[in-house]
């Protein structure tokens, strides 16, 4: 178990990205706190996985971009588990509409939770680590889009645009308490956030070809590097983006 003895926060966890890696990091011994948004039984496919295999876990509704909502989250799980070492920001909501007609509520909301939810969230997490005194690992769900332009995604593209920078600004300031910040960018995962692509076979088969290894990556694939991220063997990586996206990053064009 390359986890044990560890505390764990993972945002959005009730379904995709963020309910694979709180599977995993259950499965790899650590007490995840399982973050969701919406009825009680948001949560509970989550926790019965984690259940069924002996793990540990808390299930706390919080909306990452209500500061009173962020801390409580840090506060339930010291107070469930005595400590917190781990924080992976996944929740993250995307909506596509053309730039010229985009809505400015949807923009704010848009960047409340996939920018403002890990500024909030990680902040009253550092707070925590630094008076813990043994570091700590905070690493963010980005996308290939804190890179790549995306038309009719401005919000998404610049909340992971914004989000790359805030990763690796505070990555420089809290190294100093050997508090070490990384983000995840994945490419096209197959989760609920893609559910219009995912109905649409013509849109599938576009996005399928631009991805050089011609499938989507599956949350399990995500998990399996967040556990490395936030293990003992990463302790000397921090500031950088590890992109998981089948080479879409590296495709040119028509090949
Ligand atoms: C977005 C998806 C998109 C994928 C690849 C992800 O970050 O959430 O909508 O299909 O990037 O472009």
């Amino acid at each position: 178990m390359r986890l044990k003895n560890t505390v764990a926060i993972v945002t959005g966890a009730s379904s995709g990205i963020g309910q694979a890696i709180a599977i995993r990091f259950a499965r790899e011994g650590a007490a995840v706190v399982v973050d969701y948004v919406g009825d009680a039984d948001t949560p509970a496919a989550t926790e019965m996985q984690i259940a069924s295999f002996g793990g540990r876990s808390i299930a706390v509704a919080a909306d990452v971009s209500k500061p009173e909502e962020a801390q409580n989250l840090i506060d339930r799980a010291v107070a469930a588990f005595g400590r917190l070492d781990i924080v992976v920001n996944n929740a993250g909501i995307e909506k596509k509409c053309d730039f010229v007609d985009y809505p400015l509520d949807e923009w704010q909301k848009i960047l409340a939770v996939n920018l403002v939810g890990p500024f909030l969230v990680s902040q009253a997490a550092a707070r925590q680590m630094i008076v813990q005194g043994q570091g700590g690992r905070l690493i963010n769900i980005s996308s290939v889009h804190e890179d790549l332009p995306m038309p009719t995604n401005s919000a998404y593209c610049s909340s992971k645009g914004g989000l790359r920078m805030l990763m690796r600004t505070i990555a420089v300031e809290l190294a100093k308490h050997r508090i070490t910040v990384n983000n995840i960018g994945p490419g096209a995962v197959f989760t609920p956030i893609d559910a219009d692509v995912e109905a649409k076979p013509e849109m599938e088969k576009a996005l399928m070809a631009e991805i050089p290894l011609n499938r989507w990556g599956k949350p399990e694939e995500i998990a399996g590097l967040a556990v490395f991220l936030a293990s003992d063997e990463a302790a000397y990586i921090t500031g950088s983006t590890y992109f998981i996206d089948g080479g879409m990053l590296r495709q040119s064009g028509s090949y």
